[in-house]
């Protein structure tokens, strides 16, 4: 096959291959796009932990996404880990040239083990600048606390949460609903017309890193060939949990989810 969409990519590396830009290159082919890429920081990490994070100079991101975009313009944009006030400041610039409208934005604050990926600066500039521009956000309830400084408990709150952000100016919400301890997964998508929320089955394992990451980018591929934002957010939580489900178990600590689970290989290459 050839790709049906084409997909920049900005984020972080992640060492482990589990989540991070590695975790968004593999969703996006693995669901028949082509992936680009800006890297942000180079993370080293396993799925125990992060051990160290090296950021990329605000001018080098910005480099990255437009001699890229020049020469292959990107159908979609997935924004994940930006660590400083003049990173994101350097990608709202680089963006403005693309001129893509379609840009989904992971408001990523914290890694699964607890480590703060951004600093406090950079969290107000991320609310003040960044979620208004982006057509839709997908924070996990940590973060939707932080952006609407309120605190989620149930769906109800979630909701909650999400109406704030559509007061923000935020264009389309979904609420993940992976930290809470309920018995099935709900995840809730807001914009001015529609509420829906997404339910799932939950998975009982610990092998859940990198299912944030994976699943923007698989709604950045899915909504860049054309489907509608409620189904490319539909399709994408099933993409995550049927990867989720196909438990790999790699690693001692939060371990990868399996991105090769929408996948067949082709015969010959058996
Ligand atoms: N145990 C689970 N079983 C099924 N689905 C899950 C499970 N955990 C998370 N999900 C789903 O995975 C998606 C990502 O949600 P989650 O809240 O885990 O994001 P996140 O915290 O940003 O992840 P990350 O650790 O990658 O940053 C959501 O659709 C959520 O419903
Ligand atoms: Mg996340």
């Amino acid at each position: 096959m050839k790709p049906k969409s084409k997909i920049l990519i900005i984020a972080g590396s992640d060492s482990s291959g589990g989540a991070g830009i590695q975790a968004d290159i593999k969703t996006v082919t693995a669901l028949g796009g082509y992936a680009m890429t800006a890297v942000t920081a180079i993370t080293a990490q396993n799925t125990t932990g992060v051990l160290s994070v090296v950021p990329t100079k605000p001018e080098n991101i910005e480099k990255q996404i437009l001699f890229t975009s020049r020469d292959i313009k990107p159908d979609a944009v997935k924004i994940g880990m930006l660590h400083s006030s003049d990173v994101i400041f350097s990608v709202i610039k680089a963006l403005k040239k693309v001129k893509t409208k379609k840009i989904i934005l992971d408001p990523v604050m914290v890694a699964k083990g607890g480590f703060k990926l951004i600093n406090d600066r950079a969290i107000k500039t991320l609310r003040e600048k960044l979620i208004k521009k982006a057509h839709l956000i997908t924070p996990n309830i940590p973060e939707a606390e932080v952006l609407t400084k309120t605190k989620i408990k149930n769906l109800e709150d979630m909701i909650y949460a999400a109406n704030i952000l559509l007061e923000l100016g935020v264009k389309n919400i979904l609420v993940k609903g992976g930290h809470r301890s309920t018995k099935y997964m709900q995840d809730v998508f807001l914009n001015k017309k529609e509420l829906k929320i997404f339910k799932s089955k939950k998975i009982k394992t610990k092998n859940t890193h990198g299912t944030g990451c994976s699943l923007s980018s698989a709604i950045a591929t899915l909504f860049a060939c054309g489907k509608t934002l409620n189904k490319s957010c539909e399709l994408g939580i099933k993409y995550v949990n049927q990867s989720i489900g196909s438990n790999l178990n790699y690693g001692r600590g939060h371990g990868p989810i399996n991105h090769l689970s929408s996948i067949k290989i082709d015969r010959k290459f058996k």
